[in-house]
């Protein structure tokens, strides 16, 4: 049993699901194998969240950066994605998640998976329990291009009197995504990966080893639990002495 304190469970959790290839390569299977492997992980990420109670969870789905892998593997993902969506939206809805997506919608994004992505969200825009964002064709840096050309634009119109954190903020994919608490990777990689880089500026990041396809409810409350025994100082500072003093006063 992992210990999670129910009064600290972070708003916002935001996941680099990671090491699907991996995961695969070692029972001797193809990557793509791993993928598939995921769509429990993610599952189960998603009940584990409910009942911890967090109100926000993003998961990184597709980079921008991915379109650099084998043809094989991008046709794969892509669709892999849109049957996902297609099979397993009802559960969502039973569950009352509302599912949002992050990241470029233009090309080479397919035109009918752009479609299911709307209707994905159209259709569960009711739900209130949870928000379950959807990192596809996502970078943070070409967020914030965009956010940042919305922000020209709308000073150069005269709809924006000048321009400051809560300007771009408002410009940014989804401007009701509140800041990143916790960000977890997994498979053992420390680094950031071009996600959410505006969003998480004060998150606390918890990396495990567990490869995506293996993650759970457990891991996700022991990454919950290493959150809660963390300081958030957010640049500020208090003495607490802990030993005897240096010198007398
Ligand atoms: C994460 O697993 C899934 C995506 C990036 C789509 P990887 O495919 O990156 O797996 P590894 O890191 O190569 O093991
Ligand atoms: C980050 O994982 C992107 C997703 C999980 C979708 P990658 O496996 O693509 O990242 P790098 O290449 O190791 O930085
Ligand atoms: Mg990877």
């Amino acid at each position: 049993m992992v210990e999670v304190d129910p009064s600290g469970v972070p708003r916002h959790v935001a996941i680099i699901m990671d090491g699907n290839g991996r995961w695969a390569n070692r029972r001797g299977l193809r990557r793509n194998a791993g993928h598939e492997a995921g769509e429990e992980a993610l599952f189960r990420t998603v009940e584990g969240a409910l009942a911890l109670g967090i109100r926000d969870l993003t998961v990184y789905a597709f980079s921008t950066e991915n379109w650099r892998r084998s043809p094989d593997e991008v046709r794969f993902l892509l669709e892999f994605n849109r049957s996902l969506l297609l099979r397993r939206v009802d559960e969502l809805i039973d569950r009352d998640v509302r599912v949002r997506f992050i990241g470029r919608r233009g090309r080479p994004v397919p035109r009918r998976l752009v479609e299911l992505i709307e209707r994905t969200e159209d259709r569960t825009a009711h739900c209130r329990r949870m928000t379950l964002r959807i990192a596809f064709n996502y970078g943070a840096r070409a967020e914030l291009v965009d956010a940042a050309r919305r922000t020209a634009e709308d000073l150069a119109a005269g709809r924006l009197r000048r321009i400051d954190e809560r300007a771009l903020a408002a410009r940014l994919d989804d401007p009701r995504m509140p800041d990143v608490d916790l960000m977890i990777r997994t498979s053992g990689e420390q680094r950031v990966s071009n996600y959410l880089l505006w969003q998480a500026a004060y998150a606390e990041l918890v990396f495990t080893d567990v490869l995506w396809p293996d993650f759970d409810e457990t891991e996700l409350a022991r990454c919950v639990a290493a959150y809660q025994a963390r300081d958030r100082r957010y640049g500020g500072a208090e003495d607490r002495p802990v030993g005897p003093p240096d010198a007398p006063a």
